[in-house]
């Protein structure tokens, strides 16, 4: 299966060397535009990041991209761009910020074939994508201000630990974990804990972190969330001001969550291993990877006892600057007695290591 990916991704790599590029001038006549085709691909995987007031370059205006054409070319062909994080086929994800094959060739064809504009006609109607403001009916989310946090001018990554009071939410379940990012120049990401618990992330390209509705995080009585600020530095100093919201949860929200936590211990020089075992049933709805920039690349799979296997998470280049957060599309199953491992390739002393938050039966009996 990886060798078919593998090879797959080879392929497209050398159709997209061979494709030379055509001059400006050359007369063209491809079918693809920017206001039908491009511009859609490009709201969907770039515009989270690139919007105007984003982390890097506005990639939002026929002009800009134009401009761009052949450093965005250069990025998407050597898989930076949008940053390459986890491998494709392996795991599913409910928001998967990378380009699928389709997408990759509709752009390829268009930067390659003079970037026409196209039809004015074709325009998909204005969306404003790095400001979704997402609510849910019911009683109002509770809402907690971070403490403003100044981001040094050019710093390429800034992590900042902040911790907070839950006030109204403290002692409560929660249903989701929302953040609004304050300043959108400069956030990159963030993880939220109560205690030593994952609650959830936000991600440019992933707003919302909700479990199941059966399922819900209970915060402590004298709740402490903890937020884990992730900041690339712009060209000058920054402040961000981001808030937390934190969702009540519906009374039927009967189960808990819990984290499962497996890391690898070293077993020769680069590579370490380290699995865990399943003792009472439980089913995995999110995870996320340890950051450290000395691991290079990590593998997370499940055996069964009926000896059914599957790969969790396969991240061959792991980039330590994305606070990167996979929610499964649908729960995966750990039945008791199932195995999971990690397999790493890590070049530094601290223990690669990734956490799994799960769903366990619901404790109280049902009426
Ligand atoms: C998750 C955020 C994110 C997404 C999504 C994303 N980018 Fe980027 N992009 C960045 C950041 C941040 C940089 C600056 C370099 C870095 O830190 O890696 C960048 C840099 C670039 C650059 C180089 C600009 C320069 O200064 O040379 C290009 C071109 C680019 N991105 C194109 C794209 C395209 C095309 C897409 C969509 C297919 C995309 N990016 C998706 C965050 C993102």
């Amino acid at each position: 299966m990886r060798i078919l990916v593998a090879a797959a991704a080879g392929l497209l790599l050398l159709l997209a060397v061979i494709a030379t590029p055509v001059r400006a001038h050359d007369p063209v006549d491809i079918n693809v535009s920017y206001n039908k085709e491009v511009i859609r691909i490009l709201q969907r995987k770039c515009e989270p990041c690139h919007g105007s007031g984003g982390l890097s370059v506005p990639l939002a205006a026929y002009p800009d991209v134009r401009a761009w054409g052949r450093a965005i070319r250069e990025e998407i062909v050597e898989r930076r761009m949008p940053p390459a994080i986890v491998a494709r086929g392996y795991g599913q994800y409910e928001s998967d910020p990378s380009l699928n094959a389709r997408e990759m060739e509709t752009l390829l064809v268009w930067l390659d074939g003079g970037m026409p504009r196209g039809d004015q006609a074709d325009l998909p109607p204005v969306i404003d994508a790095s400001h979704a403001h997402h609510h849910s009916p019911g009683p109002a989310p509770a809402t907690i201000a971070l403490p403003p946090q100044t981001v040094p001018a050019g710093e390429h990554l800034v992590v900042r630990r902040v911790t907070v009071r839950a006030g109204a939410a403290a002692g409560k379940t929660i249903a989701r974990v929302q953040l609004l990012p304050g300043n959108s120049r400069v956030l990159r990401g963030a993880r939220v804990f109560a205690g030593n618990q994952w609650i959830g992330s936000w991600l440019p390209w992933q707003h919302v972190m909700a479990p199941p509705t059966t399922h819900a995080f209970q915060l402590p009585a004298r709740g402490d969330v903890t937020v884990e600020l992730y900041y690339r530095g712009a060209d000058a100093p920054q402040v961000d001001a981001s808030t937390l919201e934190l969702t009540f949860a519906a009374a039927e929200a009967r189960g808990r969550l819990g984290d499962i936590v497996v890391e690898a211990a070293t077993v020769k020089t680069g590579a370490a291993r380290g699995s865990v075992q399943i003792k009472q049933p439980a089913s995995v709805w999110a995870l996320y990877p340890a950051l450290d920039s000395s691991v290079t690349s990590m593998e997370l799979r499940v055996e069964r006892p009926d000896e059914s296997t599957e790969v969790l998470m396969w991240i061959p280049q792991l980039r330590a600057e994305w606070p990167l957060s996979l929610v499964m599309r649908e729960p995966v199953e750990l039945p008791a007695g199932s195995v999971v491992s990690l397999v790493a390739e890590s070049a530094g002393a601290s223990a690669p290591r990734v956490t799994l938050s799960v769903m366990r039966s619901p404790t109280t009996p049902r009426p």
